[in-house]
């Protein structure tokens, strides 16, 4: 198993690239590349613990030799969030360094799983489709957006409120990241009831619990160490899916649905990425007003990569 981080040396790279040197299968090997000087650093310091995962930093000019042979891609690479910004705002940085570095994929790891952290995903994600269809290489069954960060903050902010055992709540989102098209299904978890007033405030919580980091920043980033664990579990799962293992994860993939080209689905993975894409179930009231009203910017985000791809 080859697994690469592009943008390993930021500050999601690094708590990820932490995170896979300690869990990945021994045997695996992790190629760390970014356009940052420190990135050798990086791999050089991950490479003294002890566990039987290869690490190797690759530099600006070398973007070739880390995707070579790669299972697995993650990118994180990009800018991210200060106070005030929406990820809208990052738009005019990010998508070109996506567009690049999936170029970079389809030269060389075509076959590759490639999973997207860089903000706007909603956008992003299809800006990494063109891409990969510009240059014949596209499988709408490998390309995930990562929105694990939005599973996992639901699930510690409901165990919270519930006085529950975070490892044991678990909460469905769905649609896309950012703002109202995150979608927490509440109605779904099981064991746990909601007041439609608590309904209303954590579906809000959820889905500015990015902001709640940014500011709590104050100008340093927004969410690295959380969002580091929730890629490293999405590519543990991939990993554990790729050796057989039933696993579903919801993240972000092309569906044949009529909500949105792109939407969050709970996803059975497989040894070639997405091996069933499931239902989300039936929605609430609430929810299914919340989908409804929240479609068209989805939409509208997704659009957006296909016309920079595309012009
Ligand atoms: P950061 O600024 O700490 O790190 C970004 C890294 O990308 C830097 O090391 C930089 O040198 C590198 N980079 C820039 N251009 C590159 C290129 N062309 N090739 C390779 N590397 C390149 O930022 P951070 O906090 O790690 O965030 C990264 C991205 O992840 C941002 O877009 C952020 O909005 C997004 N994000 C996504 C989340 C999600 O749930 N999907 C959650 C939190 C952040």
């Amino acid at each position: 198993m080859k697994v690469a981080v592009l943008g390993a040396a930021g500050g999601i790279g690094q708590a990820l690239s932490l995170l896979l040197k300690t869990q990945l299968p021994a045997g695996s090997e992790l190629a760390l590349y970014d356009v940052a000087p420190v990135v050798p650093g990086v791999a050089v310091d991950l490479s003294h613990i002890p566990t039987d995962v290869k690490v190797q930093g690759f530099g600006k000019d070398d973007l070739a030799s880390a995707l070579q042979g790669c299972d697995i891609v993650l990118i994180p690479a990009g800018v991210p969030r200060k106070p005030g910004m929406d990820r809208s705002d990052l738009f005019n940085i990010n998508a070109g360094i996506v567009k690049n570095l999936v170029e970079g994929i389809a030269d060389n790891c075509p076959e590759a799983c490639t999973c997207i952290i860089t903000n706007p995903v909603n956008t992003t994600v299809a800006i990494a489709a063109e891409t990969l269809k510009a240059k014949g290489v596209y499988n709408k069954n490998k390309l995930f957006g990562v929105t694990t960060l939005d599973v996992i903050r639901a699930e510690t902010f409901v165990a919270e409120l519930k006085g529950l055992s975070s490892t044991s709540v678990h909460v469905p989102v769905i649609g896309g990241h950012s703002g109202t098209t995150i979608l927490p299904l509440l109605s779904q978890v099981e064991g746990v009831t909601f007041s439609d007033e608590e309904v209303a405030s954590l579906t809000t919580r959820i889905q500015n619990a990015g902001t709640e980091v940014v500011e709590a920043k104050a100008g340093g980033g927004s969410a690295t160490l959380s969002m580091g664990q929730a890629a490293a579990r999405f590519c543990l799962s991939l990993v554990a899916a790729m050796k057989g293992d039933n696993v579903v994860e919801y993240t972000y993939v092309e569906t044949n649905s009529d909500d949105a080209v792109f939407f969050s689905h709970p996803v059975r993975l497989g040894a070639n990425g997405v091996e069933e894409i499931l239902s989300y179930g039936e929605l609430s009231d609430f929810e299914q007003n919340a989908k409804d009203s929240m479609l068209d910017g989805l939409r509208g985000d997704i659009e957006l990569g296909v016309k920079f791809v595309n012009g």
